[in-house]
């Protein structure tokens, strides 16, 4: 299917002095959809953000959005996106309305033009009873909801956010995922970051998996799971001091197409899990491993992140709540 193109990057890195924070990542979001960009800390998710809303400039490499360079068109470019930044700078001694009211004179918007916006994008984020009270009294989620109500003050094409739901609580994160999903159903493209792999999974109709400020995989999320070809097969140890010995007898057996230690076992991806699983019992039988545990399962989006990085997103991401 041909689908109209909302960004196109090609060939993009963007160096802050000798260090490459983006290096020659290439990828498309198509019109409508919410596009992901999923990587740990320091990744590139943000420097890659700011290249497309036209705050950086790239060191070399191209972007387009909806055809506008970032570049010799950013003016053009301001005036078709909405941006959610990661850091908030609101000033939270104003009200919520009244920093809806202060961006809107930023943006030159008539003043009952204004007012009307404000007052449904109030309403879009649940804030209406509230945009009378110092944002400084605002929870965490309230100030998200006010952030996103900022972003789509313009009335944005394209509208990007990064990081949206970073150290909210669940049910914060799952309001902030109706309104992602609300506003594609408006038909509106969003291309937002994360490095959450439940929020990739559930949001985003298609992602880039980014690391060390590469692509390294791209697609749809059941996409990236089936290929990774095959299911996973999670044993747990009673003993963990077993794990290597039934590592390395499991490792390069035919119906075995890759075998990772775990905390207390071991992942092992497999074929099929009929022909895999006699393999594995008999190894853990002949070197006495006494089998805890074990457990099938449809590869997740952690297992496309191991897969194309060699570790866990946990594993370099410090916590970073609130
Ligand atoms: N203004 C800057 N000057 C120098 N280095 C920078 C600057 N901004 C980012 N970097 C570096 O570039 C790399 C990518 O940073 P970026 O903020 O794009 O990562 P990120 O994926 O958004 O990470 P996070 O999940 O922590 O937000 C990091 O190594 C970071 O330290
Ligand atoms: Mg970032």
């Amino acid at each position: 299917m041909d689908r109209a193109i909302a960004i196109d990057v090609s060939h993009l890195s963007k160096s802050y002095g000798s260090h490459v924070a983006v290096a020659d990542i290439s990828f498309q979001v198509y019109a409508g959809e919410i596009f992901g960009l999923l990587g740990p800390n320091g990744a590139g998710k943000s420097t890659t953000l700011r290249t497309l809303i036209t705050l950086l400039t790239p060191s070399s490499g191209t972007a387009t959005v909806l055809g506008l360079d970032t570049v010799r068109d950013a003016d053009k470019v301001r005036h078709v996106i909405g941006y959610v930044p990661q850091e908030r700078a609101i000033d939270r001694f104003l009200t919520g309305r009244e920093h809806l009211e202060l961006l809107a004179a930023l943006y030159h918007l008539p003043k009952d033009e204004a007012a009307k916006r404000i007052g449904e994008l109030l309403k879009l984020v649940e804030l209406e009873s509230h945009a009378d009270r110092p944002a400084k009294t605002y929870s965490g989620g309230m100030k998200r909801k006010l952030d996103i109500a900022c972003g789509l003050l313009p009335d944005p094409k394209i509208l990007f956010l990064d990081e949206p739901t970073l150290g909210l609580d669940v049910q914060s994160r799952l309001r902030i995922w109706d309104y992602v999903r609300m506003l594609k159903a408006r038909g509106m493209t969003v291309v937002m970051t994360t490095n959450y792999l439940d929020e990739a999974d559930q949001l985003c109709d298609r992602l880039a998996i980014i690391d060390g400020g590469r692509i390294k995989t791209l697609g749809s999320p059941v996409e990236l799971k089936v290929g990774l070809g095959g299911d996973i097969v999670s044993v747990t140890l009673k003993e963990s001091a077993k794990i290597p010995a039934l590592e390395s007898a499991l490792k390069g057996q035919p119906a075995i197409r890759a075998v990772r230690a775990t905390d207390k076992g071991l992942d092992i991806r497999v074929e099929s899990p009929e022909k895999a699983l006699p393999a594995v019992l008999e190894a853990a039988n002949r070197l006495n491993c006494g089998v805890e545990f074990i457990q099938y399962n449809r590869p997740r989006l952690d297992d496309v992140f191991i897969a194309h990085t060699g570790r866990r997103i946990e594993e370099t991401t410090p916590s970073k709540m609130e």
